[in-house]
């Protein structure tokens, strides 16, 4: 939609990355490792006073204890560490629970580590997950499940009850979770965030794995992190030594200091708040309709009030007619489900919004 939307020049409001700029501060912290010389080789694991940083915000933020040396891998982007978890853990015949949509990455980074996704669908339109369907998903071959909260494509965001749930269904089995948390700080309507790292009985089994450019409102750095016990990580880096080995050094440096601001994190929520309530009040005059979401920087809507064309079909034509790109929320099923569903990024600037809105109007 991305290569449409350029050559359409559309407005891009389909794939997720911010078009206003990052902070400035932090581009300057940047320039100045270069500048001091931090240009070779970082460490395998990561620069050490960037991990002992994370590992104070995850003491503060989710009163976990976890040990930087031997917990925490600097990876180049949360879909590297996404994909490094289960390349660690998979062997061939490996089942994985999905769920039905998710982030795109998941199925193919199962399957070429020789795993087979088993999909779960989640309920329309709330997007909630249905443990009895979960459950009995469960084999004797159930190696995996990846959870993602807040969710893409659709904003869910797990409650208690699904991490309650998650501990019976996990208890007593060797079951690992992979869980992909990069929008951990993007959660909206005063919702908390459950995150594995909060609970050592998840934790124990778990990859948890963040992004800094979902944080930083800078996607192009592909800089993320993933948080597991010892004994999982000994063997992730064990992968990881072979691949990327390590990340680029002046933003590891830079973000060292930078993250013990929690200032910049803890504003995320209202800041994206206010985007996302600015860009639903505008579409609200639209015919589309939004389905409720609360977290991630995406919002979907419904357009079933206005054509009966399948998602693909219907976005391309509203790229081309119309000038704005979203995405056909059945691109990320598996089963290609089409419920006439569209997402929408808002994490844009006022005028982007704007001018994108005012053409919506028109469909
Ligand atoms: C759910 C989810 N996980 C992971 C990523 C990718 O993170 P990164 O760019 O750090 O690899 C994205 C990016 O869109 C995402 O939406």
């Amino acid at each position: 939609m991305s290569g449409m939307a350029t050559k359409a020049r559309a407005i891009n409001l389909g794939q997720g990355f911010p078009d206003f700029p990052m902070n400035a501060e932090l581009v300057e912290l940047v320039n100045k490792a270069m500048k001091d010389g931090f240009n070779q080789y970082a460490p395998m694991p990561g620069h050490p006073p960037l991990l002992e940083s994370i590992a104070e915000k995850i003491e503060s933020l989710y009163n976990q204890s976890v040990n930087p040396q031997t917990e925490i891998t600097i990876t180049p982007g949360g879909t590297y560490a996404i994909y490094t978890a289960f390349t660690t853990i998979l062997q061939a015949g490996d089942e994985v629970i999905v769920f039905d949509p998710s982030y795109d990455s998941y199925v193919p980074n199962i399957v070429v580590n020789g795993g087979v996704p088993v999909t779960v669908p989640l309920d329309y339109p709330t997007y909630k997950i249905d443990w009895e369907k979960v459950r009995a998903a469960k084999t004797a071959k159930t190696k995996a499940i990846i959870l993602n909260s807040p969710h893409n494509p659709t904003g869910a965001v797990r409650s208690l009850d699904d991490i309650n749930e998650l501990r019976n269904f996990v208890k007593d089995t060797n079951i690992f979770i992979v869980s992909d948390e990069v929008y951990e700080h993007i959660i909206l309507d005063g919702k908390p965030h459950y995150s594995m790292l909060h609970y050592p009985d998840l934790f124990e089994r778990s990859f948890v794995c963040f992004s800094f450019g979902k944080v930083y409102h800078c996607t192009g750095w592909k800089l993320g992190y993933c948080v597991a016990p010892e004994w999982l990580t000994t063997e992730f880096r064990k992968v990881h030594q072979f691949n990327a080995f390590s990340c680029f050094t002046p933003t590891q440096v830079a973000l060292a200091s930078f993250l013990k601001n929690s200032e910049h994190y803890l504003s995320i929520p209202d800041f994206m708040q206010k985007k996302r309530d600015y860009f639903q009040e505008k579409m609200s005059a639209s015919r589309f309709q939004a389905l409720p979401t609360h977290g991630s920087y995406f919002q979907i809507y419904s357009y079933k009030e206005i054509s009966d064309e399948p998602d693909t079909v219907f976005a391309k034509n509203m790229v081309a007619t119309h000038g704005v790109a979203a995405i056909p929320v059945s691109a990320f099923y598996q089963s290609g489900k089409d419920d006439r569903v569209l997402r929408f990024c808002f994490a844009k600037k006022k005028e982007t919004i704007d001018l994108a809105v005012e053409k919506l109007m028109k469909v």
